[in-house]
């Protein structure tokens, strides 16, 4: 790994055994993009890379020299105008009103590691080996600002991670438009992009389009990441599938408002920005203040979408998750939101807990409805103390009662909302980020509070370190259940109100951060109405989050299918439910629900002081499975195999990193008549070593011994015949079906 820069040709090479990211001075000043793909050797020049300008009715920066124009350069940061008028990475504009800028190459500064970003999640390292860092001083002397470019490559990895920092020395000040996170101006249009969308209940699913003129693009404008939405894009070549083929993948590590954006232009440039969404963005810095954004994480791949998302799943768990449970694996819970919603009482939880435990859960986790006097969801969000008529002892008598049992204690929170009818709200209507001179929007009878402002964030802090001294809590659940409507910060001015939506944010974040340091023991699982926060900002601080509210297994399939295009098995929360469903109302069976559950956190959300004695067992076994399989499934190597989006059937694996054992999960979803043969093709073994095939649950068959050679490229047939599948009942087939393989190296 190395970042050179040849002083002749003023270019950096920024490169690893496989990636190269080229960076060149131009002749303004300014930076030009070079190269951003497979590694290339290194040499002085890769100036002749640069395509300049295309004799047209382009504008010329230069007097007379028509052979070098903004508007066809390949540019690192570019702004709006002199030349360019594509959409730009940062728009600023200065004390007089000019949007003019001209940020020149003033200095740099390479070295090992990485720096934490201040009040923002990062990616890290632990060791100043593992990485290296280019910073790129650029300065506009007129307006004395500086613009601080920053990327670090990774050793080991095809990562390069961007982010940017403007430095203000300009007595007048200057105000930030824009800011994105990082842009890479790309030399073709081949590419399809790939985006995960949805909406609450139907999270992440891929959507592929090809890239045409113009700027197609994803966001969130709503406050949060958004269940619409990722802050994730790909560009894969057409060729390009889960296992072959070139992927550059495109990740930010921000929680609230973004903007994910790609622009070809008429000279089939493609052009990728990525950062915070500009709506409502109006950053003043006055002299002496500076402004740090996000930070974009890219992945290149030449293996495909796995390749890709294995690459993310392994720097995000392992150096971007932190703390205590980083590397542990997730304890089963049980949480009692879909058994009991708002209506429990302590002997109802004591009920479940005490089950929970004859079955092998690990912690009882205690949703919504605790607090205040709430038994519906119109009430009590603010007022973080425990309702004693529903639970008499408190939240410390009954996590007591629930820890003598042998099982840790969870609760459930929300903390950046509240309602009209509350304490909070009535001694402070003032902190909703709203306008409340006018009508404001409620959504499920909730307001979001302007955690903008400290003095929130600070009594909502004291309010949850109050419950958590108290109570031998082990497990946080930090829900979010609304999306922004009318953001105004009341009682602050008109400079202020630009910044609110990312100032919340960072509110949000410096929460977290107050209470991990407080509480590192504690497992923090992020959440947003389901999905709606699941991304790599909250990682830093949650190591797992809630993927859905839809817990119905073949739905899962999908949701869980798309998260894994970036986020690590061990973050995904996924829970066995109830029969029928209570999103969807399909009926499945428990053996399925748990197949789709294993890849995840896994743990149980149903009222299982119902469940005949036969489904405790076999959710005892369950359990015992999950103990045993755990470390594979959430710290191994994750493979998509075949996407439920193209078809009946889907399947997925893990494999241990060292090879030596696999998980392999088969679903269909409709039980065809006279259905086709069916193989599945293992991945990632050994060609030349020899796997025992068990079914894991049903027959528990055994399906002999192959070569690993043999799975992979003559496949495991998971095809029934006419009489079913041999060894599986046939009342356990049929629709909603699933089998799980487990394949096991062995000696000679
Ligand atoms: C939304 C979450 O996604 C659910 O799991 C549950 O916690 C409810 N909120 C509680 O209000």
């Amino acid at each position: 790994m190395a970042i050179r820069f040849h002083e002749a040709a003023k270019e950096f090479h920024l490169y690893n055994e496989k990636i190269s990211y080229i960076i060149k001075v131009l002749e303004n000043g300014q930076l030009g993009h070079v190269y951003y793909g497979k590694h290339l050797t290194d040499r002085e020049d890769f100036g002749y890379l640069i395509e300049y300008a295309r004799r047209d009715m382009a504008p010329y920066p230069f007097e007379g020299r028509s052979d070098f124009s903004l508007e066809h350069l390949k540019q690192e940061y570019p702004t709006f105008g002199s030349g360019d008028t594509r959409y730009p990475a940062f728009e600023l504009e200065s004390a007089d009103g000019s949007r003019v800028v001209d940020f020149k190459y003033k200095t740099h500064e390479i070295f090992a590691g990485k720096k934490a970003l201040e009040g923002l999640p990062a990616v890290y390292v632990e060791d100043n080996e593992e990485a290296d860092t280019l910073e790129i001083v650029l300065e506009d002397e007129m307006i004395q600002t500086k613009m601080i470019l920053s990327y670090t490559i990774f050793r080991d990895r095809p990562v390069i991670t961007r982010h940017v920092r403007f430095e203000c020395e300009c007595e007048a000040g200057i105000t930030l438009l824009n800011c994105m996170s990082g842009c890479l101006d790309l030399p073709d249009k081949e590419y399809e992009m790939v985006e995960l969308a949805g909406a609450w209940n139907r999270e992440r699913h891929p959507h592929t389009r090809k890239l045409t003129y113009g700027v197609q693009s994803i966001y969130s404008m709503r406050g949060c990441s958004s269940h619409q939405f990722n802050p994730f894009l790909m560009l894969k070549r057409a060729n390009a599938d889960e296992c072959s083929g070139e992927v550059l993948g495109f990740s930010l590590v921000y929680s609230g408002d973004f903007l994910a954006q790609a622009e070809v232009d008429n000279f089939d440039v493609t052009r990728v920005v990525m950062g915070i969404h500009p709506n409502e963005f109006r950053w003043e810095l006055k002299k002496g203040e500076h402004f740090q954004t996000p930070e974009m994480v890219m992945v290149y791949s030449e293996n495909g979408m796995n390749g890709m998302s294995q690459v993310y799943h392994e720097l995000y768990r392992t150096r971007l998750a932190r703390g205590t449970w980083r590397d542990k694996v997730r304890p089963i819970l049980i949480n009692n939101w879909e058994a009991t919603y708002f209506d429990f009482n302590e002997e109802k939880i004591l009920d479940i807990a005490e089950k929970a435990k004859e079955i092998g859960v690990e912690l009882f986790v205690l949703d919504d409805g605790w607090f205040g006097k709430r038994n519906l969801d119109n009430c009590s969000l603010g007022d973080w103390y425990p309702n004693m008529e529903k639970l008499p002892g408190g939240i410390t008598g009954l996590a007591k009662k629930v820890e003598e049992m042998g099982l840790k204690f969870g609760l459930w929170f929300e903390p950046e909302m509240t309602n009209k009818d509350s304490d909070l709200f009535r001694a402070h209507p003032d902190w909703l980020l709203a306008d409340i001179r006018r009508n404001y929007c409620h959504s499920r009878n909730q307001y979001v509070l302007d955690f903008s402002k400290q003095e929130v964030v600070d009594y909502i802090y004291e309010q949850m370190r109050k419950v958590l001294t108290d109570a031998p809590v082990s497990y946080v659940k930090w829900d979010m259940n609304r999306a922004f409507s009318e953001v105004f910060s009341n009682g602050n001015g008109k400079s202020y109100q630009g910044k609110v939506r990312h100032k919340y944010i960072l509110g949000v974040y410096s929460l977290y951060e107050r209470l991990i340091q407080e509480f590192p023991e504690i497992l923090f699982e992020s959440c947003a109405s389901g999905g709606a926060r699941f991304d790599p900002g909250m990682l830093y601080y949650a190591p797992q989050a809630w993927t859905s509210d839809n817990t119905d297994a073949v739905d899962r399939i999908k949701i869980q299918y798309g998260t894994s295009y970036v986020y690590p098995i061990s973050s995904i929360g996924s829970h066995v439910s109830a029969s029928p469903n209570h999103q969807v109302f399909r009926n499945t069976s428990l053996e399925t629900r748990a197949n789709v559950a294993y890849f995840g956190t896994f743990g149980y959300e149903l009222d299982i002081t119902r469940l005949p004695e036969e489904e405790l067992e076999q959710m005892k076994e369950q359990i015992q499975f999950m103990k045993e399989n755990r470390a594979l499934i959430q710290q191994g190597v994750f493979y998509r195999l075949k996407s439920p989006f193209e078809g009946n059937n889907s399947a997925w694996q893990v494999v241990s990193e060292d090879r030596s054992e696999g998980l392999v999960a088969y679903f269909r979803t409709l039980q065809p008549a006279q259905g086709k043969f069916e193989r599945i093709y293992v991945k990632g073994l050994e060609e030349n070593a020899k796997y025992e095939v068990k079914e894991c649950f049903g027959s528990k068959a055994d399906l002999g011994v192959h070569y690993g050679d043999e799975l992979m490229y003559a496949g495991l047939n998971v095809s029934d015949c006419a009489a079913g599948i041999p060894g599986v009942a046939r009342e356990q087939q049929g629709d909603y079906f699933s089998r799980l393989f487990y394949v096991k190296k062995i000696e000679e």
